[in-house]
Order: C-alpha cells, then sequence, then structure tokens
C-alpha cells in the first residue's frame, strides 16, 4: 500500500495577496512540515480553473510559475520525495475524466454550488468596467452584464476530477471550497455504486476539518472593507496586499485601512473589524500569539500608531519574501515540476484507464486495450 495522498490546489489566476499567504500557503507548508514522510502531498497549480471567469491571458502562464516561486519561498521543500508539483493542463487526463464525470453529475446539485452562485453574481455586477473589458471603452463599457461561462458550472467537477485521479483522502481547502470536496466526494460514491470500487472518496466534511487540525481558519479581511474578506478580484485593490507590492504601496494601503470612531483598541470583529484585522496581521506576521499582541494594544488610543507598526511588518515581511522569491532556482523549480509531471501522469493515466473500461470506452481484457 502506497502513503495516504494529502491533495490540495492554489488557482494563478492573479498574483497571490496577503490573505491567500497567511490562509492558504503557509498552512499547506506547516502540513508539510508536519505530516514530512508520511504521507504523499500533491500541491498543483490547477491552471484550466484560472479563466472560468475572464482574467489577463497574457499574464498567466507566467503568473502560475511566479505562484509557485512564492511556495518555495515560504518554505515548500521541493527536494521532499514525496511531495509532488504539477500543473493540471500539463496532465491532459484531468480534462479527460472532467468530461466522463461531468455526464454523471446533475445540474440540479451543481447549481446548488455557493461558490457559483455567489461568483456569477459578481460577474454580472462588474463586468463592463474598463478593466475587463476587452474592446476597451467601445461597445461594451459600462454594460453591467455578461454571460456567465458553463467552465463556471462544472468547475467543480473538474475539481473532482483533479482529486479523484490520485484517490486523494485528503483535501484541505478553505471554507469556500468544502462544498466542492463533498460533491467530489457524493459523485465519487455514487460511481463506485454504479461500477464497483472506482474510485477512492474523499474523506467527509467532519474528517477533513480534524485533519486540518484547525477549527476556524484564518481569514484575512480587505483593509478597505474589514466586512469582506481580502480577496484577488479587481473590485478592490485599495484594500488588497499583494504579495509583490512595493513598500510605498503597501504602507499606504495600511495607513488608509479602514477602521471605526470608537477611538480605543479593541479586538472585536464585530464591533470594530478593521482594527481586528490589523490586530490579526500584526500577529500572525510577528509570529506571536493573538492574546500577546492584543494585550500590547488593546486599550490604547492611538489607531495611527498600531497603522505603523502593522506597516513596518508587512513590509519587512514583503521585503523579505520579496528577496526569497527572487532568489529560487529556475531551473531547479523547473526540473522538478517537469518530473513530477511525468510521474503524476502515469498515475492519473492509469485511473483514466480503469474509469474508461468501467464506462465502457476500452475493452476490459487489458492486452486488447488500443
Ligand atoms: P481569492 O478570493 O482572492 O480569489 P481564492 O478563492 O483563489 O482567493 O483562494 C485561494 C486560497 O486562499 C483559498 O484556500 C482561500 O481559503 C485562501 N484565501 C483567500 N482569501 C483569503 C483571505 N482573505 N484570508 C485567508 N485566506 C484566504
Ligand atoms: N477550487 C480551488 C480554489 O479555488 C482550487 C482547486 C482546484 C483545488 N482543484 C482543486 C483545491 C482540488 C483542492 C483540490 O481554491
Amino acid at each position: 500500500m502506497g502513503k495516504e495522498v494529502v491533495l490540495t490546489g492554489l488557482r494563478s489566476n492573479a498574483e497571490f495577496h496577503l490573505g491567500n499567504y497567511l490562509g492558504a500557503i503557509l498552512p499547506m507548508v506547516e502540513l508539510q512540515k508536519k505530516h514530512a514522510g508520511q504521507y504523499q502531498l500533491n500541491m498543483f497549480i490547477p491552471d484550466l480553473h484560472s479563466f472560468t471567469m475572464p482574467i489577463d491571458h497574457g499574464k498567466l502562464y507566467e503568473q502560475t510559475h511566479q505562484n509557485l516561486k512564492v511556495f518555495v519561498a515560504a518554505g515548500l521543500d521541493i527536494d521532499q520525495p514525496d511531495t509532488f508539483i504539477y500543473r493540471q493542463s500539463y496532465i491532459p487526463a484531468h480534462s479527460e475524466l472532467t468530461w466522463i464525470l461531468s455526464c454523471f453529475s446533475n445540474i440540479g446539485e451543481l447549481s446548488r454550488m455557493t461558490q457559483f452562485k455567489e461568483k456569477a453574481q459578481t460577474f454580472t455586477e462588474f463586468i463592463g468596467t474598463e478593466e475587463f473589458n476587452p474592446t476597451k471603452g467601445k461597445d461594451m463599457t459600462g454594460i453591467r452584464r455578461q454571460p456567465i461561462s458553463s467552465g463556471l458550472f462544472i468547475y467543480p467537477v473538474l475539481m473532482a476530477a483533479d482529486i479523484l485521479l490520485y484517490g486523494a483522502k485528503w483535501v484541505p481547502v478553505g471554507e469556500d471550497q468544502r462544498q466542492h470536496v463533498e460533491f467530489t466526494r457524493d459523485l465519487a460514491i455514487r460511481m463506485n455504486n454504479k461500477f464497483g470500487d472506482l474510485f477512492i472518496p474523499p474523506e467527509d466534511n467532519a474528517k477533513q476539518m480534524e485533519f486540518a487540525g484547525r477549527s476556524e481558519p484564518v481569514r484575512i479581511r480587505s483593509l478597505r472593507n474589514p466586512e469582506k474578506k481580502m480577496s484577488k478580484s479587481i473590485e478592490d485593490p485599495a484594500g488588497t496586499i499583494v504579495l509583490s507590492d512595493r513598500p510605498e504601496e503597501a504602507t499606504q494601503k495600511v495607513l488608509s485601512a479602514t477602521t471605526d470612531s470608537a477611538g480605543v483598541i479593541n479586538y472585536n470583529w464585530e464591533k470594530q473589524p478593521g482594527i481586528a484585522n490589523l490586530l490579526q496581521i500584526l500577529a500572525l506576521l510577528s509570529e506571536k500569539s493573538q492574546d500577546e499582541v492584543n494585550a500590547q494594544w488593546v486599550g490604547k488610543s492611538s489607531y495611527n500608531e498600531l497603522k505603523s507598526s502593522v506597516a513596518e511588518i508587512v513590509n519587512n515581511f514583503l521585503a523579505d519574501l520579496q528577496e526569497k522569491v527572487a532568489n529560487v532556482n529556475d531551473e531547479v523549480m523547473m526540473k522538478k515540476l517537469r518530473d513530477d509531471e511525468v510521474a503524476m501522469s502515469k498515475i492519473a493515466d492509469g485511473t483514466l484507464q480503469r474509469v474508461q473500461i468501467a464506462v465502457g470506452l476500452r475493452p476490459k481484457a487489458p492486452q486488447a486495450s488500443q
């Protein structure tokens, strides 16, 4: 028996921001450290998932590699023999299995997916701005409607293929993706009932949470609108610290962060989310406990002093990370990527072949399969 597989992917449709770093990248690096040698760790870039909504396609290829470098800079050890990094689109079995799975997924369950519902709505609201508009100010400017891609709709099916191809039991994801993992589990069980033991279904939500070892995931809020999470989406550049921000940009964003008029620092997400967000960033970046940071700040009245401290720590963090990213050895990383893509293609093709046989696309006797 091989090792159990832990699998997770981080999209590269835009540059990573501080929220991605603290909420997804660091936990992955910690996971690798914690479970070194115990599990097989598949950490991949779901590049095919990157344009279910409009993006700048001219940047996608480079962005993928830049984002991978961030993983390495954050401490992901790519020399570990049990860790595999790969790009989804380089392993065609992902796309092929998606088609087959889509024929066993129901429109009803897919239309209930929260991400689909939410993103479809955002898309409708924000399309038509100059940034998304390919015709730049011509006939489409100002139009606030746009067709929703069917890719956005079948997004979870591709995600199911990502997981089932490698028999991953453990899929650590953020809150917003849990429903997709549950969908994958349901689909795998449905297929197993129909075709025999085809897939290893991922564990259920409760077990996944236990595995991730955290009841409440880190959620960094937008600096501009602390009711919402910090996000890659284009509507909130001033509220989002991207990892390539220059010091003056980051300083500006932190200093103009939205706070409140209470005049006293409290760690209260309900009443003072802007301040709580700053205190949270301070704790995570200084690697101190939240209690320790709160003990230092709660009760003080100078928001500016707090903002200056946050700006300083954010800038130190960015400078350090940017230097590490610049020092990642491109050749070594690309070689690892290509080697892992070959290794993972073999596994993925093996699963795909079993499915093709099960659904009748290939003959049952392996020697006759051609
Ligand atoms: P975005 O919303 O910026 O497009 P994604 O949805 O691509 O980000 O999320 C990628 C990963 O980063 C997910 O695992 C998600 O949980 C994590 N993440 C995204 N935004 C934040 C945030 N503001 N705070 C903490 N984690 C976040
Ligand atoms: N959908 C995930 C996200 O937006 C990324 C992803 C794609 C993924 N395929 C996956 C995560 C498979 C875990 C497993 O964050």
